[in-house]
């Protein structure tokens, strides 16, 4: 038996992290079960029994935030059962911007850890247990939290995120995340190049890099200038078996004329973009601070098209934010029914504590209601007909996996859509020509076509 092994081995605990929110969190979970792997944290699928939970939660709208107490109630309920030994950590959105308040509301939580202290996670812990209190940390470092972070550990998949930008300066009035998640700050790019170079190494063909304003993407580069967003796509495109990449999210100011042409020249690059715009009216877009009007939107979309004719489009839209008449919402649908997304996400305004937009006269809730209702119907109409006008057509699918059902093997489409093909052929990490046969509300079917080189609509 080796003594040293285990004199050193540290004991078995069972890790539970729930994620709230964007792909950022979902990355930023990952991240926290690589630091607390050499604490001999394992993950486990279920609260109950945890020897630590983590809820790594949301703050952009008010249901989100909610959401996070009533699920802490749930797991006093465990902790008291388990004799008052598991550790409850609040992490991410709600953490910052919240604060001693989650303490004073659940005094049961144990760590309070806001996104920039990660690394920090460990001695946390050990300040937790020494301590018998509950320990805050939302302080925004001046180092980096990814100089700290350990890199992707584990397999993260055929398809995998990749953070290269986090927080935002652009302070648009309806939304916490400057004040959540701190100044925009850019990863430099030897160490994304690096990280994804681990990342092929260990089996994944397809990275999205993530980033509140990827677009706006300046890091160090290892010739000492800062690189913008296209030069890093470049270079990631260079590492052998990394065959797609994708970034989000874009704000459509930042939308270069370089990075446009990237999507003319960079063949890795999928035809696909998340431009949320908010609003199609110029009066409501002014009053959001987002720095651009409908019609720069517009060219922004004209000119993607132009350079890559096969280029699909997703965004996101409020509805109701202060201000609103009935004519600037029509202004909304005039936009989405001329733009034609492959999907789009759509929510009303949520009032946020400490963002100007708050402290407005608000719009009532059934004039919002009713105005959502009308756009999510129209952008449910574009999405079935995006995915209707697939169907017949010879496309690549990069394979992930087995399928739901015995006999199936799935993968993701040039646009992301899931594609399900009934097939034993083990294929997971390689592209192939599907004929895609039937499209689902969110999925597609198809089957591997053995002719490869014929009516194949893209490389
Ligand atoms: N950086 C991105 C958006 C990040 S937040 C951008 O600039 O577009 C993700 C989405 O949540 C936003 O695009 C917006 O549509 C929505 N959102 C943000 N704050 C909101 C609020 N207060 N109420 C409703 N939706 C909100
Ligand atoms: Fe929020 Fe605006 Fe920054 Fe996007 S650009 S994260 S919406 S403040
Ligand atoms: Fe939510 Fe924070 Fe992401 S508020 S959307 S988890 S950046």
């Amino acid at each position: 038996m080796n003594l040293t092994a285990l004199k050193t081995k540290p004991p078995a605990r069972k890790l539970h992290i729930v994620t709230h929110g964007c792909q950022m969190n979902v990355y930023d979970s990952a991240r926290m079960a690589d630091v607390l792997a050499p604490l001999g944290y394992a993950q486990v699928d279920t609260p109950a029994g945890a020897d630590m939970v983590i809820m790594n939660t949301c703050h952009i709208r008010e249901r989100a935030a909610d959401k996070v107490f009533s699920a802490l109630g749930r797991l006093r309920v465990l902790k008291e059962e388990g004799g008052g030994n598991m550790l409850i950590a609040v992490t991410g959105c709600v953490a910052q911007a919240e604060g001693e308040v989650i303490l004073k509301r659940a005094p049961y939580v144990d760590l309070v850890v806001g996104p920039q202290a990660y690394h920090r996670l460990p001695e946390l812990i050990a300040q937790a247990h020494r301590s018998k209190n509950s320990v805050i940390d939302t302080d925004f470092p001046v180092e980096q939290k990814f100089d700290f972070l350990p890199d992707a550990a584990a397999p993260q998949g055929v398809i995998a995120n990749l953070t290269i930008q986090e927080g935002c300066d652009k302070f648009c009035s309806f939304c916490v995340v400057p004040y959540t998640r701190g100044a925009e700050s850019s990863r430099p790019a030897i160490s994304v190049l690096a990280e994804a170079r681990r990342m092929v190494a260990l089996g994944t063909r397809e990275i999205a890099l993530l980033g509140q304003n990827v677009n706006a993407y300046h890091g160090a580069g290892p010739d000492g200038a800062d690189w913008t967003l296209p030069r890093l796509l470049q270079a990631l495109s260079e590492i052998p078996g990394l065959q797609r990449l994708r970034y989000t999210t874009s704000h459509p100011s930042d939308m270069t004329d370089g990075l446009i042409a990237a999507h003319r020249d960079n063949p890795a690059l999928m035809p696909y973009l998340h431009l949320p715009v908010q609003s199609g009216s110029d009066k409501i877009l002014a009053a959001m601070n987002r720095k651009h009007t409908a019609d720069d939107f517009r060219r922004s979309i004209a000119k993607l098209r132009e350079v890559r004719p096969d280029m699909a489009f997703t965004s996101d839209f409020i509805i109701g934010h202060p201000g609103e008449t009935e004519a600037d919402f029509q202004a909304t649908m005039a936009l989405v029914r001329e733009t034609r997304f492959a999907l789009a996400y759509s929510f009303n305004y949520s009032p946020r504590p400490g963002t100007p937009a708050a402290g407005l006269p608000q719009i009532p809730a059934e004039v919002k209601d009713a105005r959502l209702y009308e756009l999510q119907a129209e952008l449910r109409r574009q999405q079935d007909e995006f995915n209707a006008a697939t169907v017949g057509l010879t496309t690549p699918v990069l394979f992930t996996g087995t399928g739901r059902y015995p006999g199936q093997i799935a993968g993701r489409s040039l646009y992301a859509q899931p594609v399900v093909v009934e097939s034993d052929t083990e294929l997971t990490g390689e592209i192939r020509q599907v004929k895609i046969t039937h499209a689902n509300p969110n999925s597609l079917l198809g089957s591997l076509n053995l002719h490869p080189d014929k009516e194949t609509i893209a490389a």
